[in-house]
This record gives C-alpha cells, sequence and structure tokens, in this order.
C-alpha cells in the first residue's frame, strides 16, 4: 500500500515528547494527523495522511442517514526500550472486518488496517503518553459515503483511523468500585441484530438505557438478553465475577456481545492467571436468578468489566428497576480484580512476558 505523505503537514508536527504532567483523560487529545482511504467501484484507494480536520461528506451520505458506520478501539504503548508496541491490534483488524460483514460494509485486509495504523502511529510519535499507564488510544473507523436517500448497502466508502493520547476510561479508575444497573426495561441487542459488531448505532441505542442509569445513580448499565433470563454485557465492557471457589466466570459469547479482545486475551491467560491471582477463566451461560443468588449467599466475591478503553474496571453494586440493591463482597474493589488489573497492565506495558505477537513495534 503506497501511503501519500504529500498532504503531511510539517508545521502541526510535534518537535518535543508529550508533557509528563498533561492532563490527559479519555479520548479528548487529539493528534495533528489522521489517516484516510476511500473505497470506490469495489477497491480501496488513496490512502493519504492527511491533518486532523472535518471532513467533507455529502448531506445524503448514508452513515447520516442509515447508520453504515463502524469503529474499533485499540491501544499502543510506550515501552521502556523507548520502542511503541501495539496490542493485539490484528484482532481489532479481524473484528472491523467482522462488524463490516454484519453492517453490509466492505472488508478491508487485516494487512491493510496494519500498515495503515502503524504509518500514522509513526507518523505521530512524538504524541505517545509517557505518562505510566497511558496510551495512545487508536480509533479506526469506516462509514458509507454513498450520497443516496435509497436503503441499500452504499457503494463507497471511508476507512478512517484518528489517535487520541489517553488515561483512564473512568475518571474514578481502579480507585473505586462502579454501580451497575441491571434492567428489564431496555435491551442493547436481539439475535439476529448487530450486537455483535462495534457499530455505531449500538451505541446511539444505549444512551437512553444510559441516562436511566444515571437518574438511579448507576454508572453504567448490565443489559439482560430479550428474555430477561441471562446477563448479556455492559454498554463498553464484557462483564465478569468471580467466585469462591476462584472462577472467573465471563458470560458465553453470543450474537448479541461483542466478543472483546480483552476477554478473549484473560481467556487465553487461564496459566498465568492461576499463577498469579489463583483465577480459572471461564465462559457460560450466567443467569440473572443465579447470579444475584450467588451474590447474596456470598459465592460470589467480586465483580467487574474488561474493554480496551477500561481495562478493567471493578463493580461493587447492582441495583434493578424496582430499586432492590446487591452489594458484592464489601462492595469495595476485590484483591483479585486489582492483581488481575495489574497482571494486564504490566503484560501490554511490558513489564510481564506476553504471549508472542501479542505486542507488535511500530
Ligand atoms: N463490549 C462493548 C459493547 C464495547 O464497546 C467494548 C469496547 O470495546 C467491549 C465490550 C470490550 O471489548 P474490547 O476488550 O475488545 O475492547
Ligand atoms: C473501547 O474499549 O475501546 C471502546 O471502544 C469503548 C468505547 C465505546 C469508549
Amino acid at each position: 500500500m503506497n501511503i501519500d505523505y504529500q498532504l503531511l503537514s510539517p508545521q502541526l508536527r510535534r518537535t518535543q515528547p508529550l508533557e509528563k504532567d498533561i492532563e490527559l483523560g479519555f479520548g479528548q487529545l487529539r493528534t495533528d494527523h489522521i489517516f484516510l482511504m476511500d473505497f470506490q467501484n469495489g477497491e480501496w484507494v488513496h490512502p493519504r495522511i492527511v491533518p486532523y480536520q472535518n471532513l467533507q461528506l455529502a448531506p445524503g451520505a448514508m452513515a447520516l442517514h442509515y447508520g453504515q458506520s463502524i469503529f474499533e478501539g485499540a491501544k499502543a504503548f510506550l515501552h521502556q526500550d523507548n520502542e511503541i508496541y501495539t496490542f493485539r491490534l490484528d484482532k481489532n483488524c479481524e473484528r472491523l472486518n467482522q462488524s463490516a460483514e454484519i453492517l453490509s460494509m466492505p472488508q478491508l485486509p487485516v494487512e491493510m488496517q496494519l500498515n495503515a495504523i502503524n504509518a500514522l502511529l509513526d507518523v505521530e510519535r512524538l504524541w505517545i503518553p509517557t505518562t505510566l499507564g497511558a496510551s495512545m488510544y487508536i480509533r479506526p473507523f469506516m462509514f458509507a459515503t454513498d450520497d443516496s436517500l435509497s436503503v441499500r448497502p452504499s457503494s463507497s466508502y471511508t476507512f478512517a483511523v484518528m489517535l487520541s493520547p489517553s488515561g483512564a476510561y473512568y475518571a474514578k479508575g481502579m480507585d473505586k468500585s462502579l454501580k451497575l444497573l441491571i434492567t428489564q426495561k431496555y435491551h442493547r441487542a436481539v439475535s439476529g441484530g448487530t450486537g455483535a459488531a462495534k457499530a455505531a448505532g449500538n451505541y446511539a441505542a444505549s444512551l437512553r438505557a444510559q441516562q436511566y442509569a444515571s437518574s438511579v445513580g448507576a454508572d453504567q448499565v448490565l443489559y439482560l438478553d430479550a428474555t430477561n433470563a441471562y446477563l448479556e454485557e455492559v454498554g463498553a465492557m464484557n462483564h465478569f465475577h468471580i467466585t469462591r471457589t476462584g472462577e472467573l466466570v465471563i458470560p458465553e459469547f453470543t450474537d448479541t456481545i461483542l466478543k472483546s479482545i480483552t476477554s478473549q486475551s484473560i481467556l487465553s491467560l487461564s496459566n498465568e492467571l492461576q499463577t498469579v491471582c489463583g483465577l480459572t477463566p471461564v465462559q457460560r451461560k450466567i443467569s440473572i436468578s443465579s447470579f444475584l443468588n450467588d451474590i447474596q449467599n456470598g459465592d460470589i466475591i467480586e465483580a467487574g468489566g474488561f474493554g480496551t478503553a477500561a481495562v478493567t474496571a471493578s463493580v461493587g453494586h447492582y441495583i434493578l428497576d424496582n430499586g432492590e440493591h446487591y452489594t458484592v463482597g464489601t462492595g469495595e474493589i476485590g484483591s483479585k480484580t486489582k492483581l488481575l488489573n495489574q497482571y494486564y497492565s504490566d503484560l501490554q506495558q511490558g513489564r510481564q512476558n506476553a504471549p508472542a505477537n501479542w505486542l507488535m513495534p511500530v
């Protein structure tokens, strides 16, 4: 892939590394450039890196009307050897293609996605945060650009990558546990729908439920399946709980749950997690009745969420539509969740050995 760098703006390029004490937040900062590439006449064409700027879009662009729009979220870290490493980026590229398939959008070869992201990261090297634990959040996205009001798959698309030097997703971070609302009023996805895709519309559809959660004092929603029988996932994370017997349980992936790369990584680190925190990661269907029962009888001792942005979040409380309240253990961040978060962060940041090819230098 021959990337056009001619539009790159030399005067915008940083000449100094990002300041150590800069206030990062999550997803707030932008770097100087974005990557863009178009899909026209059945081909990906004109890969280019240009200054970060507003995009030109026809008012009838189909992404705006019918929602053909998907995205990914990945991270790159500055390691002690002063190199930048992406973490499991190939998995994000594969998942973008799975989302594309669900939304009838074109495939974009993983190799092309990797080249695009690495090229942009290379140009924006000096934007990588140097603060411990911070990262470069990578946001690839693809959207439909045909100017058409017919409901059909668009024939033209744009693929873009933007970067955001970021700190923790939840301001509370691992300092305080979250409270989740378990509701029967709203659902994130139904079988046969788009729940397994990282589609923009899934997030738009979650906002009403999120507002409802805030109104009852909860931080996020833990969604149930459409029959209100089984736990699914949180708005921007997979869910997990830890049992007294040392199981780390993640709800089984179905077509209504986003296949979290963090969850998949945790599931494949079974031996390591046994050694580090005495946990055996497993997946199964979890009924809401057994879940609440097990919290009450003390069989569930910790809970939380997994996701790229959040890494590990701890959940201490659940609240139901009728106001019933359940506290997991003491309600504070559990010791095993802390160990898990530390181990996974160490692995991403190069302080623990990661499995082969999980970390790739830019
Ligand atoms: N579930 C949803 C709905 C998400 O938005 C995310 C975030 O990406 C996740 C789960 C976690 O997935 P991953 O670990 O791949 O970031
Ligand atoms: C991520 O964890 O990378 C996400 O994309 C979640 C996001 C909706 C903030």
